[in-house]
């Protein structure tokens, strides 16, 4: 044991004014008094939104995934997009939740905001959790599930793409505090909330829960239900984030630093529209490539409206009107006619 370190009592008390997203001289071990509220009411509808995967029965799945008969289980194409599905998603949540904890933790210095990092790090947790399940329940081949992000190239692009600007942040010598750096974090966040949970989750998101209103695969559409309700939050939380750094900061919004966003949002839908492609070659019924495609472009759309960039393609409707209604437990609680549990819901989600 060394000395005790009397520093703390010459800190003292926290004033609002000096809380700050990031570089902030206010003490990070005191939650109140809250400045950014919302930080705090997502933390709130997050433990409201509590589940876990295993409360939902994979029994109808299991028949499904063995059928060899495609009118009660899964054509060819259909097995293809299923399992290209969970192959992303299956190492995707743990990317991120290592992005939140060794990376975004550290630089984030507001409590409220720790506080759900907490809570959202949890929740990714439950979420790989749900593929170890699925894989474990259907049988699957753990090698080759949870080593489709290095071996199937359409995933490799994407999880190469996003990577490169966690990896830095993850160097124990990282700080902000620069113009530099600042920026280099703000990059950080712009690619796992706003592109990686924010539009590469939808095209795969869209994908099982067509298959879920037709009945099948009910348990894993079930699960990607809950999973959405939760990165619908993610996503939200992510956006004030970056929106609040930019109002305390706006020296790092740059004309130069919003093009390269509006670049990286470029790319990313580029990217995740060859998943589309790569995932589902033939279409399935009632989804195809290149309504996927639109619903990026949709989605894309939507992003730079949210983060205040002007948007990137022409004006498009959201080929998957469904999906809005599958984002509100609320107001379909029995969306997929499956055993529903009955969850609290504690969030007005904002799409
Ligand atoms: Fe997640
Ligand atoms: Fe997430």
């Amino acid at each position: 044991m060394g000395d005790i370190d009397r520093s703390l009592g010459t800190a003292g008390r926290v004033n609002v004014s000096e809380k700050a997203m990031i570089n902030a001289r206010a003490d990070v071990n005191q939650l109140l008094p809250l400045k950014y509220e919302w930080a705090w009411e997502k933390y709130l509808a997050g433990c409201n939104n509590h589940w876990m995967p295993t409360e939902v029965s994979m029994q109808a799945d299991i028949a499904c995934w063995r059928s060899s008969d495609p009118a009660t289980g899964l054509t060819d194409a259909e097995r293809m997009m299923v399992k290209r599905n969970l192959g992303f998603f299956a190492t995707a949540e743990s990317l991120v939740a290592n992005n939140i904890v060794l990376a975004v933790y550290r630089q984030l210095t507001n409590p409220e905001c720790r506080q759900y990092l907490l809570r959202q790090a949890f929740e990714e947790a439950v979420h790989t959790h749900t593929f170890q399940y699925i894989c474990t329940s259907l049988n699957l081949e753990p090698g080759e599930l949870f080593n489709m992000y290095r071996e199937v190239p359409s995933i490799t692009d994407k999880d190469a793409w996003a990577l490169q600007y966690t990896n830095s942040l993850e160097d124990p010598g990282f700080r902000t505090g620069t113009q530099e750096s600042d920026q280099a974090f703000l990059r950080d966040l712009i690619a796992f909330y706003v592109i990686f949970e924010g539009m590469w989750f939808y095209t795969g998101f869209a994908q099982i829960l067509s298959l879920g209103r037709r009945n099948k695969m009910v348990g894993i559409a079930e699960q990607y239900q809950y999973i959405l309700r939760d990165e619908s939050i993610h996503l939200n939380f992510g956006i004030d984030v970056i929106n609040q750094i930019k109002i305390e900061n706006p020296h790092l919004w740059t004309p130069e630093f919003q093009a390269e966003v509006r670049d990286m949002l470029a790319k990313a839908c580029e990217l995740e529209i060859s998943y589309g492609r790569d995932t589902m070659p033939t279409g399935m019924l009632g989804l195809t490539a290149e309504q996927c495609a639109q619903y990026m472009h949709f989605i894309t759309n939507r992003r730079c409206a949210q983060i205040g960039l002007a948007p990137l393609f022409d004006d498009t409707d959201n080929p998957f009107p469904w999906m809005s209604e599958a984002m509100d437990l609320k107001k379909e609680k029995n969306f997929f006619e499956t055993r529903v549990i009955e969850y609290q819901t504690g969030s007005q989600l904002q799409w």
